[in-house]
């Protein structure tokens, strides 16, 4: 399986000869299971014809910030859907206006906007390449963390021989795929993830539910999944949206049908996280028809529900287990004792208490603890929270 299947390549083409070669690159990246979207700047569609492009990559080709009928092309999406952006050819005049700034085409405003690390293979005359201000230009977007893919010796379009040539597809191929195997750092784990709230039915228009959105979990599971994981990620009912194809998302939404779908994977994880907030008890039984508004007072009679995190922690064979405790008063006590009840790994606390952290929102902030030690990090995004949390299990794992 390539170390590309699933991953998001963003190709930003700017005019120079070596455009027409983008064209095999974009096949093989498809072919390797990447999915890929391309950009060019104006100057590049004299090169190379959008049509090819958006042929080859499946995917519509943008090079204008608008097109005819006024519609915006959304360079911040495209952006933040990239899990990679690389610009080949760069020409001395792109890689220019990356250095400084510059937002007069769509490439630029895609560059600025992106979260994603980006590469640049540069494409020139050989005086152009190392003229000094393209030498500084280079050195200064290698400061702001751009990745250079280096220019290749051999004859140039001017007919001269030497430095400048855009780096072949097979190279370009070769840096994107020993950026991702860097970054896949739990390939061959397989972990099960929780995320979102479970809905207990009273009848067939209600149900007792929480304020957990999903949030936490999906980002732990995009996290896994950028790293190298399977991820099977089990959700109660959320609004979050996955576009990460090589997650397997099983919807569920009462808490036997967690339990249900846990069980179903449990066995074959190496790793469990378990950010969903269940529901601990749910009505003895569910009204057929839709409960009629009569007496002023209504009792409804609960049950517990199955704890399906003290039941992982019973049947643990060698799975590293981690908890989640929510928490209002005395967190840490609570988070020991959950950790201990449950026989967990870790536990990763986040306290109501703590402004910004917990339900709903897209920041936390919390502790991760075991049964020696606690860490405890500043609020931030759910996205680099879960980062945190990853980056500690792995470093548990490898302990083990
Ligand atoms: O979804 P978001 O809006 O992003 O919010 C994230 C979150 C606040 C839901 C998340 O960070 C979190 O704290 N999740 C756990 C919430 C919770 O139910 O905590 P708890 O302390 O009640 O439960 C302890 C642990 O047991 C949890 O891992 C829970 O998944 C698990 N549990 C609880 C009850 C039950 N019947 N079965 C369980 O497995």
């Amino acid at each position: 399986m390539s170390i590309l299947l699933h991953k998001k390549v963003l190709i930003a083409i700017s005019g120079g000869i070596a455009a027409y070669k983008i064209a095999f690159f974009v096949r093989d990246l498809v072919k390797n299971g990447a999915e890929v979207r391309v950009l060019m700047t104006p100057k590049a569609t004299e090169f190379v014809s959008p049509l090819t492009l958006a042929t080859l990559s499946k995917n519509p080709v943008y090079s204008q910030l608008n097109d005819s009928e006024g519609n915006w092309a959304n360079h911040v999406e495209l952006g933040l859907w990239a899990d990679v952006l690389l610009v080949a050819p760069a020409t001395a005049n792109t890689l220019a206006k990356m250095a400084h700034g510059e937002s007069n085409n769509l490439v630029l405003t895609t560059y600025l906007s992106a979260r994603c690390p980006v590469f640049v293979a540069p494409a020139m005359d050989l005086d152009m390449y190392k003229h000094p201000t393209t030498i500084e230009n280079l050195a200064l977007l290698r400061k702001n963390n751009v990745h250079i893919i280096p220019a290749e010796k051999g004859e140039l379009a001017s007919g001269l021989v030497g430095e400048g040539r855009m780096a072949e597809p097979k190279t370009l191929m070769q840096h994107l795929e020993e950026y991702f195997e860097s970054k896949a750092t739990l390939r061959n784990k397989k972990i099960l993830i929780t995320a979102g709230p479970t809905y207990e039915p009273i009848d067939p228009v209600r149900f007792i539910g929480n304020h957990s959105s999903g949030k936490m979990g999906f980002e732990l599971a995009k996290e896994a999944s950028s790293r190298g994981a399977e991820v099977v990620l089990i959700s109660g009912p959320t609004h979050e949206t996955l576009q990460n194809q090589s997650i397997t998302l099983h919807k569920v939404t009462t808490a036997q049908e967690m339990y249900d779908a846990v069980f179903q994977y449990y066995n074959e994880v190496d790793i469990a996280i378990m950010s969903a907030a269940v529901a601990d008890y749910k009505p003895k039984t569910v009204a057929s028809e839709k409960i009629k508004k009569k007496e002023e007072t209504l009792t409804i009679e609960l049950v517990k529900n199955p704890d399906i995190l003290k039941k992982m922690g019973e049947t643990k064979t060698n799975q590293f287990l981690v908890g989640f405790a929510l928490e209002t008063n005395n967190e840490v006590v609570h988070a020991h004792e959950k950790l201990q009840k449950k026989n967990l790994n870790a536990i990763v606390l986040n306290s109501l208490q703590d402004k910004g952290a917990g339900f709903q929102h897209t920041t936390n902030k919390v502790s991760i603890i075991t049964s020696d030690s606690q860490h405890d990090f500043e609020l931030k995004s759910k996205e680099e929270v879960a980062k945190d949390i990853l980056t500690f299990i792995e470093f548990q794992i490898r302990k083990k």
